[in-house]
């Protein structure tokens, strides 16, 4: 009785403050203290859990209650989309995969958690370069789950409501919790960023503190899913309060094998299965983005002005500039001759990647 004596006082008290996520968390601790003495009361009070908030979607009818919005009213504060027909492919590194849908099958089991008096995982940390994915994961999330995307963009909260960021983010928070739905914090990193910055030093210490506490207590029926480019800077403070925390990386040669398949060949042309490995092996430092980005431009061309795909992609793979790589041509046309098209004469090699014959000529000599 002695673990249930001890959160009768807080539970009353947060019930009298309505304090809702208090009330989740001490009704959590009085569901394992219950179990083996009287499992009836538990189950009763872990339906109750379970089912409470199930009603509460209904009081924000998708997109019927305003989405918060700055002083002025002028401008949304956070972009809001249900995610229902999300049904772009994706493709996920075997390192994470398995995280991701153990995840997900938590959520799907949520109740038997709390049946046992354990609080189901709702915090994310997505970190990773620019294009590998993090904001289509959250994307993926919400479909999955099918709750409501709500995209926080720190960076431009906070440069753009300088002095009144923490009223602001308060007000999202608030917005979000009420009712089951996933809050995703772009940009994450804008809140760590901005704390060396002295002339609103006392603004954002308060902002990050509000949010720690905001992250300890977010409601079962919630997630909140954060991104950053720059993991470095955020403290550690922050970082452990995420249950999970995902490096999203870019693809290696298996997954971007699927990627440039998946993107390049969309039934516009044929295209020989030779020439996506020759993509996927000789770039290799490319965001699942930047291949999604290369062969739109491709087929583009290939649409609009015909010619060969292969000569088309090499153009798009230059042109989109994503790809900065030292002598990139040099290295497409070396490559293509080891692996893509080895009895291919200087010529031929001219032609299908568009380059003038003396270029191909000193790329080769050089090489040899
Ligand atoms: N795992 C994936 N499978 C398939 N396509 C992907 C995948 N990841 C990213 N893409 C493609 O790349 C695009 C850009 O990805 P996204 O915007 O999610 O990157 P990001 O990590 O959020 O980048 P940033 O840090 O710049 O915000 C997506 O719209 C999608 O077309
Ligand atoms: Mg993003």
């Amino acid at each position: 009785m002695n673990h249930i004596n001890k959160n009768l006082p807080n539970l009353i008290k947060a019930a009298f403050e309505n304090d809702i996520e208090t009330v989740e968390l001490s009704s959590l601790n009085i569901i394992r203290a219950l179990k083996k003495e009287d499992e009836d009361t538990a189950k009763k009070i872990s339906a109750l859990l379970s089912n409470y908030r199930s009603g509460a979607s209904l009081t924000r009818a998708f997109g019927q209650e305003p989405v918060p919005r700055d002083e002025e009213g002028l401008n949304s504060l956070v972009k809001l989309e249900n995610n229902e027909d999300f049904s772009s492919k994706i493709f996920l590194s075997k390192k994470y995969e398995e995280t991701i849908d153990n995840f997900l099958k938590n959520r799907e089991h949520m109740e038997k958690l709390i049946d046992f008096g354990i609080a189901p995982s709702n915090s994310l940390l997505l970190y990773g370069e620019p294009g590998v994915g993090k904001t289509f994961l959250a994307k993926y999330i919400s479909n999955k789950t099918q709750l409501p995307l709500i995209t926080l963009d720190l960076s431009s909260t906070i440069s753009s409501y300088l002095g009144k960021t923490g009223k602001n983010i308060k007000e999202v928070l608030d917005y979000a919790k009420r009712s089951p739905s996933i809050l995703f914090l772009d940009e994450f990193d804008a809140i760590a960023k901005r704390r060396d910055d002295s002339s609103d030093l006392g603004e954002l210490k308060r902002t990050v503190n509000v949010l720690l506490k905001e992250l300890e207590t977010w409601p079962f029926d919630c997630i909140l899913i954060a991104a950053t480019n720059h993991p470095e800077l955020l403290d550690n403070a922050i970082w452990r309060r995420f249950d999970l925390k995902i490096e999203v990386e870019k693809p290696d040669k298996s997954l971007r094998l699927k990627l440039w398949k998946y993107y390049l060949d969309r039934g516009v042309v044929e295209i020989n299965d030779d020439f996506i490995f020759f993509l996927s092996s000789t770039l290799t430092d490319v965001s699942p983005s930047d291949i999604e980005q290369i062969s739109s431009s491709s087929l583009q061309k290939q649409i609009v002005s015909g010619g060969s795909i292969e000569t088309n992609t090499i153009k798009s793979i230059i042109e989109t500039n994503v790809i900065s790589e030292h002598n990139l041509k040099k290295k497409l046309v070396v490559a293509l001759k080891k692996e893509y098209e080895k009895n291919a004469t200087q010529r031929d090699l001219a032609k299908l990647t568009g380059f003038p014959l003396s270029s191909i000529n000193r790329y080769l000599k050089e090489e040899e």
